[in-house]
C-alpha cells in the first residue's frame, strides 16, 4: 500500500502582489513549501510538488533543500504549464502517481505550511478523509456540507457559495486523503462550470465523497491558515511564533520578551537559555544550555555551544561557537567562522571563513577573515587581514600566543610564527618567525617647540 503526496504549488499567488511564487514566501525564516514538505510523516514514501509559476525558482528552492537533507522523501515535480484550477493542477500529477503506483494520495496545499506531521498522519491512516476547521473568519475558504452521519457531503467555494452557505464557519483546509483510482476516476469527470471557470479539486473530492464514505477531520484552526494574502502570512507569522516559542518555554527557555522574538522550525534550544527581546533564529540551528542572547541578535545556521554570552546587536551566520565564548555586542560573524572554547570576539569585529582557536581574544574593530589563529593569542583594536588583492582571496595563519598591536594590518598569504609580537600600527607583508618582534611604521620624529610654531603660522593665515 503506497502513500504518495501531492502537494500543489503552481498557483500564481494573485493575491500576495508579488514577484516571488506564493509558496516560497517564509514563516519564520522557511518558505511555506518547506514547511509543508517537512511535515510528511515516514508513511510518506514520495511527494510530488506541482509547479507553474515560478517554477525555476520552486525547482532550485526543492534542489537546495534536498542537498541541505531537509526533504523526508524523494521529491519529484510536474508542470501544470498553465494553471486552470486546483483539480487541474491534480490532472497533470496522473501519470507520475500511475507511474509511483500509488494507492493512496495525500494531497496538501503549499500555501498552507502549519500542518503538523501527527495530523498529516491521522489523514494518512485515514482512508479517505479532507481536513476542516472551524474560524470565525471562512472568507475566501471552500464551506464544507457535513450528511447527518457527518461525512462530506459538498464543499462549495466562497465565490460559488449562497448566502446561507457564507454563513457556514466550517471551512475546508485543503488537505485530504483519498485512494487514488477513486480519485483518478473523479479528475476525468471534472469540469469548469463555476464562477471563476476553473477545474476544482474540491469538486473531484465531493465525486468521490459520494461513491465512498469520505470523513471530515477537523483540526486546530491555526494548521489550516492558508497564505493567500500579506495579512495571512502575517497572521501565519504570529501563530507559528506562540506555537513555537510556548514549545521552547515549556523545555525550559527563559524569553525576555517572546511576543517580539522569532524561532524558526528547524532551531534547537537547550535548557536555562536566555533570549532577550528583538532576537531572530532561524535556519538549522542548536544552541547550549545557559547561552545567553542579548537584544536584536540575528542568528541563522549557526551550532553554539553552552555558556555563551552573546551581547546585544551580534549577527552570527552559517558559524560554529565553542561553549563559552564571548561576543559582541555588534559582531558580525559571517559564513565559516569557527570559534572554538572561549574565544571573545567584541564590538564591531567582523569574521568569516576563520578558524579561531581557544582563548583567542579580538575585541576591538577588527576583520579577520580567511584566517586561521592559533590558542590564546591576542589580536588589538583595529587589527585587519588584507585578504583581497582585488582579484584573490589569500589565507593568513597566525600561531599560538601571537601578540598583535593595535592598528595592524597583515597582508595575505603571509604567516606569524607562535609566540611572536606585531608592534601597532605596522603593516606586515612578509612571514614572521616564531618568537620575533616585527615592526613596519614610520620611524617617530619629534620636533621641541614646533606646535607653538605652527599655531602663530596658522593665527596669521587666517588674519590675512
Ligand atoms: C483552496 C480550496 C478551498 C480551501 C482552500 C484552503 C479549491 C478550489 N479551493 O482555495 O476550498 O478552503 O484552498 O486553503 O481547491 N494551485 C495550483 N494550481 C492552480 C491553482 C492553485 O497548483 O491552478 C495551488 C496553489 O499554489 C496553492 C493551492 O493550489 O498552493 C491552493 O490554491 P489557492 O488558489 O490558494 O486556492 P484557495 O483559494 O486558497
Ligand atoms: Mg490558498
Amino acid at each position: 500500500m503506497s502513500t504518495i503526496a501531492l502537494i500543489l504549488a503552481a498557483g500564481f499567488g494573485k493575491r500576495m502582489h508579488s514577484a516571488i511564487p506564493k509558496v516560497l514566501h517564509q514563516i519564520s525564516g522557511d518558505p511555506s513549501l518547506l514547511w509543508v514538505i517537512r511535515a510528511l510523516p515516514t508513511e510518506v514514501k514520495e511527494a510530488i510538488v506541482v509547479v507553474n509559476h515560478g517554477k525555476e525558482l520552486v525547482q532550485q528552492a526543492l534542489m537546495s533543500w534536498s542537498n541541505h537533507n531537509l526533504l523526508p522523501c524523494p521529491v519529484t515535480t510536474v508542470d501544470q504549464f498553465e494553471s486552470l484550477g486546483t483539480g487541474h493542477a491534480a490532472q497533470q500529477a496522473i501519470k507520475e502517481l500511475d507511474r509511483l503506483n500509488a494507492h493512496r494520495v495525500v494531497i496538501l496545499c503549499g500555501d498552507v505550511p502549519l500542518v503538523r506531521t501527527e495530523t498529516i498522519l491521522d489523514l494518512v491512516r485515514s482512508d479517505c478523509a479532507v481536513l476542516a476547521m472551524d474560524t470565525n473568519n471562512p472568507d475566501g475558504y471552500g464551506r464544507i456540507l457535513q450528511h447527518p452521519n457527518n461525512s462530506l457531503k459538498a464543499i462549495v467555494e466562497h465565490v460559488d457559495a449562497s448566502p446561507a452557505e457564507l454563513n457556514i464557519n466550517r471551512v475546508n483546509g485543503g488537505a485530504y486523503s483519498v485512494p487514488w483510482q477513486l480519485l483518478k476516476d473523479a479528475l476525468g469527470r471534472l469540469s469548469n462550470k463555476n464562477i471563476k471557470g476553473e477545474y476544482y479539486l474540491t469538486d473531484a473530492i465531493v465525486d468521490v465523497a459520494r461513491r465512498t464514505q469520505m470523513n471530515v477531520e477537523l483540526c486546530d484552526q491555526t494548521e489550516l491558515i492558508g497564505m493567500n494574502s500579506r495579512r495571512e502570512q502575517a497572521h501565519i507569522q504570529s501563530c507559528v511564533k506562540e506555537r513555537i516559542n510556548n514549545y521552547w518555554m515549556d523545555r525550559g527557555v527563559t524569553f525576555l520578551d517572546h511576543a517580539s522574538t522569532i524561532i524558526g522550525p528547524r532551531v534547537t534550544l537547550a535548557k536555562d537559555i536566555i533570549i532577550a527581546p528583538n532576537v531572530c533564529i532561524t535556519g538549522q540551528v542548536e544552541i547550549g544550555q545557559e547561552t545567553v542572547i542579548g537584544h536584536g541578535c540575528v542568528i541563522s545556521d549557526c551550532s553554539i555551544g553552552n555558556g555563551v554570552n552573546i551581547k546585544p546587536y551580534c549577527i552570527l551566520t552559517c558559524s560554529e561557537i565553542g561553549d563559552h565564548c564571548i561576543l559582541g555586542p555588534f559582531a558580525n560573524l559571517r559564513e565559516g567562522s569557527i570559534l572554538k572554547r572561549g574565544v571573545h570576539i567584541g564590538n564591531f569585529v567582523e569574521t568569516k571563513k576563520a578558524t579561531i582557536h581557544s582563548g583567542v581574544k579580538a575585541n576591538h574593530l577588527s576583520y579577520i577573515g580567511d584566517a586561521e589563529v592559533g590558542e590564546r593569542s591576542n589580536l588589538g583594536a583595529g587589527f585587519i587581514t588584507c585578504n583581497y588583492d582585488g582579484f584573490n582571496k589569500y589565507k593568513t595563519l597566525i600561531g599560538k600566543e601571537v601578540f598583535i598591536g593595535s592598528d595592524c594590518q597583515l597582508v595575505a598569504p603571509v604567516s606569524l610564527g607562535d609566540k611572536s609580537i606585531i608592534g601597532a600600527g605596522s603593516t606586515i607583508t612578509g612571514n614572521v618567525p616564531p618568537g620575533a618582534l616585527a615592526l613596519a611604521r614610520t620611524p617617530l620624529v619629534i620636533k621641541e617647540g614646533s606646535a607653538d610654531y605652527i599655531r602663530r603660522k596658522q593665527k596669521a593665515r587666517k588674519l590675512e
